[in-house]
């Protein structure tokens, strides 16, 4: 949706962005493509590899214009100025090396190690989730990350099985849920949902996010735009949920939003449209990871 992002944060020669999510630095090329002479790119993405491919390609062309760093976009205001910035992007996810590459273990096609750690660096793996968890801890993680109805059985499946041999490998473990899953006719491969839950636990991306955005919040200045790409369901409620409170026009007191109870405050944020934007028809046939990318646009104010 690079299109769509420009459009977002309209980038200017003077303006100041921020990329919390670098991945192939395909928007920030375009966003300092689109900045020139003077505009200036802060970005991070916690994958070592996509740091550095990110760090590469834009030296290429705009050397001089921005700074990279190897992190976490929840700790973006560590490092970027309060209210230094006129627009930040976060484009969750995955990226497509991070999905095509069988050994960083996110992908149930392809046989991996159950890894899915997004940074190397942290010990937690997927395999030391699906070995050490209860079987009630990981079906909360399939329930209430992917809304995996089958969570209870999956879990008690996993829990069976690995007592004979632990998870080590993306296939045992698609391959269990497969079997489990067999002859329920599904659009999406059954094990969909269970990785998808593992690989949000594993890099706690449901935190990151929220932590992310009120540091976006933090970096932004007054007028500068925030744009976010969700990829599920479950990310986009977050940002539906933070956009709601930041705009909201009044507090309450007592955790309870009752009329009586308001008191008027100034909303921090407005929205800038009133919908989701979803990527053209053009962009679904060239990419068709993007089918389900929605982006927000929030203005602070
Ligand atoms: C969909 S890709 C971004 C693609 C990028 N916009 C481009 O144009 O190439 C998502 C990237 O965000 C990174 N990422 C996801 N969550 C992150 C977080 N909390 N902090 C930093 N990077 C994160 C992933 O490692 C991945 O490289």
């Amino acid at each position: 949706m690079v299109a769509e992002v420009l459009d977002a944060l309209k980038p200017q020669r003077n303006g100041r962005y921020a990329d919390g999510t670098l991945g192939g630095a395909g928007h920030a090329a375009t966003i300092l493509a689109a900045s020139p002479p003077t505009g200036w790119l802060s970005g991070c993405d916690r994958d070592g590899v996509a740091a550095e491919a990110a760090q590469k390609r834009l030296a290429e062309k705009f050397a001089g214009r921005f700074e990279i760093r190897r992190g976490n976009f929840s700790e973006m205001a560590d490092w970027i100025p309060a209210a230094s910035c006129d627009g930040v992007l976060l484009d969750l996810g995955m990226s497509s090396p991070q999905l095509d590459s069988a050994e960083r273990g996110f992908s149930f096609q392809q046989d991996g190690p159950l890894d899915m750690r997004m940074d190397d660096r942290q010990p937690l793996t997927a395999a030391d989730l699906v070995n050490d968890l209860s079987a009630g801890e990981l079906a909360k993680i399939f329930w209430e990350f992917a809304d995996e109805h089958e969570s209870w059985r999956f879990a008690k499946a996993i829990v069976h099985d690995r007592a004979q041999r632990k998870f080590e490998t993306t296939k045992q473990l698609a391959e269990l849920i497969e079997r489990l899953a067999l002859g329920r006719g599904k659009k999406s491969h059954p094990a969909t949902k269970v990785f998808q839950a593992l690989r949000i636990a594993v890099n706690d991306e449901t935190g990151s996010l929220k932590r992310g955005l009120a540091a976006a919040v933090k970096i932004l200045k007054p007028g500068g735009r925030l744009a976010v790409i969700t990829f599920h369901s479950l990310e986009a409620r977050i940002v539906k949920e933070f956009g709601r409170e930041k705009t909201r026009d009044y507090t309450f007191i007592g955790g309870v939003d009752v009329p009586e109870l308001r008191r008027p405050l100034a909303p921090e944020m407005k929205w800038v449209g009133r919908k989701a934007i979803l990527p053209g028809e053009k962009e679904l046939e060239e990419n068709p990871r993007s089918r389900s990318a929605q982006l927000r646009i929030l203005e602070k104010i």
